[in-house]
């Protein structure tokens, strides 16, 4: 291991300089992967606009019933026509999903934590690759936890199932977790994504923050920026489109979509953003449109 004294800080990230994909598959970093992984990959990011519009269902597994998600067999029906990926458990996915849907599946795979913890960095890996395969899972999302006390086993969740995803061709989606004692800043998101990209994540789930475009540059895989906690949905669409803009492939929203007043318009507004290169008040608009009738 690199002694970690007396280190430069990175600063060359070239970001007005596209990603060098060999001129091959459009997924970023996925060129050399296989045929199996490509076609999960291009189930999750719409191949025209190369984006994608996550939609995260899966706040049960640690918070149980969340506002918003009481009813899953009757929300998530519903938005459907909406979104491009269906982020949930497997128990949520085999309930309440309808299969002959079309959309793709980010299947949390991690569990251990819940509400009444104090320390949420503990996970391990609840669903085994044979079942990821029986859901037809076109990724499975590790959550892990750089620089909190879980690091080790969540990194090494993370590894397993890289193993285990590439002997199957089942891409994995890295989600970068923010312990109680790191700042949101961009010096551990770069932190972050990139030691989750390099220990062979194909997605990394991340938040937006400011120098978002380096992260962005810095990471050889597709990031979708993570919606947090509910805001406006005037914030909501501005933080959709601060993270095209910067450089996302798509963002995986949750409460901004399912505690929003109407649902399904604000994951259509959001769509408009990632994938018809709308701007946040353009789609506001829409929004506002699509709610006044
Ligand atoms: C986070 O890591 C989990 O996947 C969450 O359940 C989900 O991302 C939360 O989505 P949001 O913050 O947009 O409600």
């Amino acid at each position: 291991m690199a002694d970690t004294d007396g280190l430069k800080i990175a600063k060359d990230y070239h970001i007005s300089e596209p990603f060098a994909n060999q001129n091959g598959f459009y997924v970023r970093g996925a060129n050399h992967l296989d045929w199996g992984m490509k076609k999960h990959l291009a189930n999750i990011f719409n191949p025209k606009s190369g984006n994608t519009v996550m939609f995260a269902f899966d706040h049960g597994y640690f918070m149980g019933s969340t506002s918003g998600l009481e009813r899953l067999d009757l929300l998530i029906p519903r938005l459907l026509p909406w979104i491009d990926v269906l982020m949930g458990t497997r128990g949520a996915l085999r309930t309440c999903v309808p299969p002959e849907n079309r959309k793709a599946v980010a299947l949390r795979t991690t569990s251990g934590s819940s509400m009444l913890n104090d320390d949420l960095s503990h996970e391990v890996i609840a669903v085994d690759i044979e079942d990821a395969i029986r859901m037809n899972a076109d990724c499975m999302a590790i959550q892990t936890f750089i620089g909190a006390d879980g690091q080790l086993s969540s990194l090494d969740n993370l590894s397993r199932a890289i193993n285990t995803g590439l002997r199957f061709s089942i891409p994995v989606m890295g989600v970068v977790a923010v312990g109680k004692q790191m700042e949101r800043t961009d010096r551990f998101f770069k932190l972050a994504t990139r030691i989750l990209a390099e220990l062979g994540a194909n997605i990394i789930k991340t938040y937006y923050c400011e120098n978002f475009e380096e992260i962005v540059a810095a990471c050889p895989v597709p990031i979708v920026v993570a919606g947090g906690k509910k805001v406006s949905e005037e914030e909501a669409l501005q933080l959709a489109y601060n993270s095209i803009q910067g450089g996302a492939k798509g963002v995986d929203m949750g409460r901004n979509i399912f505690q929003s007043l109407h649902p399904c318009e604000m994951a259509a507004a959001i769509g408009k953003i990632v994938h018809e290169g709308f701007t946040d008040k353009e789609a506001l608009e829409f929004y506002k449109d699509a709610t006044n009738k």
